[in-house]
């Protein structure tokens, strides 16, 4: 009976404590944890005291079992609160190392020796630093390339409009020439700048695509046709085969400009007399795109790097001659990437072949 009565009484009192302690820490939310820890072990020492104390003088104890209980109570109360208080200090000394760390100029590293879930925060802030660092020194780089890439021809195009403008150069062929040359080069730039807002909005996560179900090979012939020209221009065989239709959901439009920037590529790295080849199949459940060429392969320490911005293979940048600027590849991958495909090259035969692999629709 007595020990019914001592639960009871015991229970209510912890209720009502634990409630109160509930209602500080929803005022004390928004302080430091080791104030909460403290809040944890007062609630604890106020809510047993509380039940020795009304047992106490209910009578229920008395005498030396009494003084007993209520040491025992006092002592591990303090022993309690003393925890708290040290185990806050470390994680209160412990959140001010991580944001010193933030705080620091340069490298951010993350501190070690950390409770788990800071420990983990500081690992995903060091990563996600490390990306942001890595990203803003590709930006840079980009601006100063591309900047180099627009002003070497458009010094040449001044000077060519100057000489026609002041009449230097009369004579109707070299005038033709001329007009010829600003016009090529007008239009290259406009593809330079195309290909530079694509690249922004597939960076920002702003690539709307609009997804319907293609055929592959249907994308397959609409490439060919487009890139006809540019291969007879340079005396390359342009072949397809794509038996199959090979469906996917695909933006028509995205893809086909994936595929055109792997053609044309491919066309330009392949000699007079060399074969490009287009493929359209299906591969262990996977919709596959291939483009091989003749270009006599790509060095084995370029291969890792092709898709990068603004990467040529080349150590000088030579803006005034066929090659691009290095963004084809990056916008290929960014557009397979946003269909949730692979791309990929490797050196085979007497050229390489690049792959886009996209989940079958
Ligand atoms: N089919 C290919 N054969 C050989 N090298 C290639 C081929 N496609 C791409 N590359 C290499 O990868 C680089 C990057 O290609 P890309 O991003 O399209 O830029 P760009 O065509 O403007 O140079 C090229 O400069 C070239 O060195
Ligand atoms: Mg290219």
């Amino acid at each position: 009976m007595n020990l019914l009565k001592i639960i009871a009484v015991t229970a209510g009192l912890g209720t009502l404590v634990a409630a109160a302690g509930l209602a500080i820490m929803w005022r004390l939310r928004g302080r430091s944890i080791g104030v909460m820890m403290a809040v944890v072990a007062a609630v604890a020492v106020v809510a047993t005291l509380a039940g020795v104390v009304a047992i106490t003088l209910r009578m229920l104890i008395e005498g030396e079992a009494r003084d007993l209980v209520l040491s025992v109570v006092a002592v591990g109360g303090l022993v309690g609160l003393g925890v708290a208080f040290i185990l806050g200090r470390r994680v209160v000394a412990a959140s001010r190392r991580l944001v010193d760390a933030v705080r620091t100029p340069g490298d951010f590293t993350a501190p070690q020796g950390l409770p788990a879930e800071l420990q983990t925060i500081a690992n995903t802030l060091e990563e996600s630093f490390a990306r942001e660092r890595a990203l803003e020194g590709a930006r840079r780089e980009l601006v100063a390339w591309v900047s180099h890439d627009l002003r070497t021809p458009l010094a040449g195009m001044r000077a060519m409009a100057e000489a026609l403008e002041d009449g230097v150069v009369t004579d109707r062929e070299t005038v033709l020439r001329y007009h010829t040359q600003i016009r090529l080069e007008v239009e290259r730039l406009s593809g330079l700048v195309d290909d530079l807002f694509e690249l922004s909005r597939i960076h920002a996560g702003a690539l709307r695509l609009s997804r319907s179900r293609i055929g592959l090979a249907d994308l397959v012939a609409d490439t060919m046709a487009g890139a006809e020209a540019l291969a007879r221009a340079k005396g390359v065989r342009l072949s397809a085969e794509a038996g199959e239709v090979v469906p996917v959901e695909a933006d028509a439009g995205a893809l086909g400009r994936a595929l055109r920037n792997l053609v044309v590529n491919a066309i330009r790295h392949t000699p007079t007399d060399g074969t490009v080849l287009l493929r359209a199949a299906v591969h262990v459940g996977m919709a596959c795109l291939s483009v091989a060429d003749c270009c006599g392969g790509i060095p084995e320490a370029d291969l890792p790097r092709v898709f990068e911005v603004a990467f040529t293979g080349e150590s000088a940048r030579t803006p005034t001659g066929e090659g691009g600027a290095g963004l084809g590849l990056a916008i290929a991958q960014g557009i397979v990437e946003a269909h949730q495909g692979l791309i990929g090259v490797v050196n085979e035969g007497p050229g390489c072949r690049f792959e886009i692999r996209l989940p079958l629709s």
